[in-house]
């Protein structure tokens, strides 16, 4: 086959050499963005007086043709045209002759194939801030659904102090929510069309590139032509949201999958979210949980190899920088999926509110009784002594702090009184935790207001 270069090349293309260098085996994943591409640079050709309208009408003509063909999959990609945009040339000229060849004019695959991603990446980014959404609204209503639910918060993996289920769930909303914020600024830097850059230099036929941009829905254009056709920066930008997102949806998991456990129990997942072992049949797993925190891997790599790519890279185009497209698809691809396996998760979770409150009294409720003596005016490194005494007690002894009569704590300190048995259980602990951000059930529905309020729930 003739290739569209061919003109200044004594000899074929060496097989080995074409596998190598073609991308359409991954970059027909852009054929509908350069379809939609080649519309609006068939129009705008038309308005420059490069094409005459009905030149313009058979390109749309057969754009939309194609489009159909390849929403059914039933398009041919040939890896000896290299890639898609060449895939999507050959067939206009073989339907049209001499005119599937003019469409090449005043564009250059540098300016193009940027175009497609910067599309690519705002559509990924619109999909994935809709799921980031529905994740954030389950929590919130798995924050109302267990408002009433006190559970121990850890620290170094050691029960610490006793929160509401609620507050669990609405920290990882907050995560969301930033994570969703950074998308969006993504979005905005991604949203400026390339084309009419060229090769590197511009182009020589008198193009309205703001015509083109708002056939596209872009809301800028690129200001220079030579950035506009090396810069990677929005897909590295794209890439390192997915890599924290995955961070963020990787450690909800390991959460949960630890709460699973045996030796925890305070969770239940549904069997349909689960799968068993080949050889040990009591086994239900949280596959797709670890999956979920697994596949963090790939989106930290993925960051990284682009990173890499672009390090030290000459200006302007270098054939480099097709290594930044399998990235995109596969954190784009890896990070949707996640968020959809955590939805799921999420829809199907009970919680065990019986065994959630019995870990979270006892020893979680110290800090309290040292705060106690602080308000009885004792200093708190005293305070936090005295506490570290009856801790040590109770260890020895082998009992629990509800079970403690007041005589025993007046042991400790005379400062004890009658009201301090009111503060052994979790209930009270929570409810002191009133500061604005805290854990107390008042402002826990506070918040849940807030944030409904933020989503637009009412
Ligand atoms: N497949 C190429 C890429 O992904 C398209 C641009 C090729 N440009 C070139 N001058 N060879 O980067």
């Amino acid at each position: 086959m003739k290739k569209p270069w061919s003109g200044r090349f004594k000899e074929q293309t060496d097989p080995f050499v074409e596998e190598f260098t073609q991308s359409v085996s991954f970059d027909y994943q852009l054929a509908l963005e350069d379809i939609e591409q080649n519309e609006a640079h068939v129009k705008t050709l038309v308005k420059a007086g490069v094409l005459t309208e009905e030149e313009g009408e058979k390109l749309l003509k057969e754009l939309r043709r194609l489009k159909q063909l390849v929403k059914e999959g039933r398009f041919n990609w040939r890896k000896e045209l290299e890639d898609v945009h060449m895939n999507v040339e050959a067939y206009l000229t073989e339907r049209l002759g001499p005119l599937g060849k003019k469409l090449h004019t005043a564009r250059s695959r540098n300016d193009q194939v940027v175009t497609d991603e910067r599309l690519y990446v705002k559509r990924a980014v619109k999909e994935i801030l809709a799921l980031l959404k529905e994740l954030r609204l389950e929590l919130i209503r798995l924050a109302e659904e267990y408002a009433d639910a006190v559970m121990p918060a850890y620290t170094h993996l050691q029960r610490a102090q006793p929160v509401l289920a609620a507050h669990y769930f609405l920290a990882f909303r907050e995560l969301f929510l930033k994570d969703a914020e950074r998308f969006e600024d993504c979005y905005r830097r991604t949203d400026e069309l390339p084309l009419g850059s060229g090769a590197v230099a511009g182009v020589d036929f008198p193009l309205d590139r703001f015509f083109t941009a708002s056939e596209l829905k872009f809301n800028r254009l690129t200001r220079n032509s030579l950035y506009a056709t090396f810069e990677r920066d929005f897909i590295v930008e794209f890439l390192f949201c997915c890599a924290l997102t995955g961070q963020h949806l990787s450690r909800l998991a390991e959460d949960l999958i630890i709460w699973n456990a045996e030796e925890f129990k305070f969770v239940e997942l549904p069997d349909r979210l689960c799968t068993g072992s080949s050889i040990m049949p009591q086994k239900k797993n949280p596959d797709a949980l670890e999956l979920v925190r697994g596949k963090t891997g790939r989106l930290y790599g993925n960051l990284v190899a682009l990173l890499t790519v672009l390090k030290a890279l000459p200006s302007a185009y270098n054939r480099d920088l097709q290594e930044d497209k399998e990235p995109l698809f596969d954190s784009h691809l890896t990070l949707r999926d996640a968020l959809k396996a955590t939805l799921k998760v999420l829809q199907g979770l009970k919680l065990d509110r019986e065994r959630l409150r019995a870990c979270a009294g006892n020893l979680l409720l110290i800090t309290d009784l040292a705060n106690y003596l602080v308000e009885k005016g004792l200093p708190f490194r005293d305070a936090h002594e005295v506490a570290g005494r009856v801790t040590a007690y109770l260890l020895e002894k082998g009992k629990r702090l509800e079970e403690l009569t007041l005589e025993e704590l007046k042991r400790f300190s005379p400062l004890f009184d009658e009201k301090v048995l009111e503060l052994l259980k979790p209930e009270s602990s929570v409810e002191r935790k009133r500061v604005y951000g805290g854990t107390a059930p008042e402002e826990v529905l506070r918040q849940i207001r807030v944030v409904k309020a933020e989503e637009g729930l009412e």
